[in-house]
């Protein structure tokens, strides 16, 4: 028996041509192209491959990968002897299978890393020496281990205060702020082709992006090639403005890294039931003009900005879900597009690549 075309062409993702041809639906990573790598950051369950549906939405729509959490100090290196690869293996592994770009988050953090990262023998606090050495070992040994397969690592995360100073973290008290300059070093060393970040968040509001531009400032004063600074976009309804990231996105431009938003959500409830596992039609209608005018500034910013991330593939899968149901992404709890999705696809089927440089023959490099 055949089914009627349109139903096909629903079941299996695929758009009828005007001449009666199939063509594959467009999907983010199609519909952008042309401007950036458009990621999600993924949990053990898809990576595992447990869930068919999530599979089918992540490797259709999103050309890059971030472990939400498994390459994490306390996940990858729980014990001082004891390195656990088996989540991240899977994370890489799929990557692969599925052509993607695998990203490292993250090498240095002072969340989710181990207490005995920082102590001694009788709990006392490790020496300078001590803690460079175990910082050493563990970024050539987790960057070593996937050299050539991760293609950028999230290095330090997160080192600075809302102010812009560096942050008084275990690494800042104990190493100095040279913690920094180290970890770098010795990425490259682990993996000389992998890119390096810095990652942070808020560096939209100025105390901050100053401090975020001072930082890069200063590593590559040390001979540091940043790659690229990742803003990591947790937003909410009313902040940051637009004018804010527009900013945000010129101030790192300006020093000659690439810019990518690597976490991004927008934190949203459900204002009339706050319990309510579904969005009202005015709430999904508002999330998808605050998601347009956001892709708006990012299309703007094609040239610097390399990737966008969402920090999960579903509303379900969402950290922001700890408290109460939650609503930040582009997909639903059944994985389904929601109007976000489909306000984010049309400015990406409208935006069209830059035309190439026109040349003369006249034109000396021609
Ligand atoms: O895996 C354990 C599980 O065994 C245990 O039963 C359960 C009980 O609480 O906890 C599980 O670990 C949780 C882990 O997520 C995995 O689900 C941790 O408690 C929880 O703290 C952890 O939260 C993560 C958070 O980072 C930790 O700081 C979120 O999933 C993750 O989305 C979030 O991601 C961070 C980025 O790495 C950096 N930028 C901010 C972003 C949001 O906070």
């Amino acid at each position: 028996m055949q089914l009627p075309r349109i139903v096909a062409c629903v079941v299996l993702g695929l758009r009828v041509c005007d001449a009666g041809v199939s063509s594959p639906a467009p999907t983010l990573k199609s519909a952008f192209a042309h401007a950036f790598r458009v990621g999600a950051a993924l949990n053990p369950t898809q990576f595992f491959e447990e869930n068919a549906r999530a599979v089918q939405l992540i490797t259709n729509q999103f050309n890059s990968i971030s472990p939400e959490n498994v390459l994490k100090w306390e996940s990858v290196h729980p014990f001082p002897d004891q390195y656990n690869f088996v989540p991240s293996d899977h994370y890489v592994d799929f990557g692969r299978k599925y052509h993607m770009f695998i990203v490292g988050h993250n090498l240095v953090w002072h969340s989710q890393t181990p207490g005995w990262v920082f102590k001694s023998i009788f709990n006392f606090p490790v020496t300078r020496e001590a803690l460079l050495q175990r910082m050493h070992d563990h970024i050539m040994t987790v960057v070593g281990r996937y050299k050539g397969k991760i293609g950028g690592w999230d290095v330090v995360n997160e080192a600075l205060n809302e102010d812009g100073t560096l942050r008084q973290t275990a690494w800042m008290q104990i190493i100095g702020p040279d913690y920094l300059v180290k970890a770098y070093q010795w990425a490259h060393e682990a993996d000389p082709k992998a890119q390096l970040y810095y990652n942070d968040f808020s560096m939209e509001n100025p105390p901050k992006r100053a401090g975020g531009v001072a930082l890069i400032k200063m590593l590559q004063a040390h001979g540091i090639h940043i790659a690229a600074v990742g803003m990591q976009g947790h937003y909410r309804m009313d902040w940051p403005s637009t004018n804010d990231v527009n900013d945000t996105i010129n101030a790192f431009a300006a020093l000659g890294v690439k810019v990518m938003i690597t976490e991004l959500d927008v934190y949203n409830q459900n204002p009339a039931d706050p319990h309510s596992l579904s969005l009202p039609e005015t709430a999904q209608q508002a999330l998808a003009a605050r998601y347009a005018d956001l892709f708006k500034v990012f299309l703007h910013h094609q040239k610097t900005l390399t990737r966008i991330t969402f920090w999960g593939v579903s509303d379900g899968d969402s950290w922001l879900n700890s408290d109460l149901p939650n609503f930040p992404l582009l997909f639903d709890r059944q994985y389904q597009p929601k109007p976000a999705y489909e306000a984010v696809m049309a400015l990406g089927r409208a935006s069209k690549a830059p035309p190439p440089p026109v040349r003369y023959k006249s034109d000396r490099n021609f």
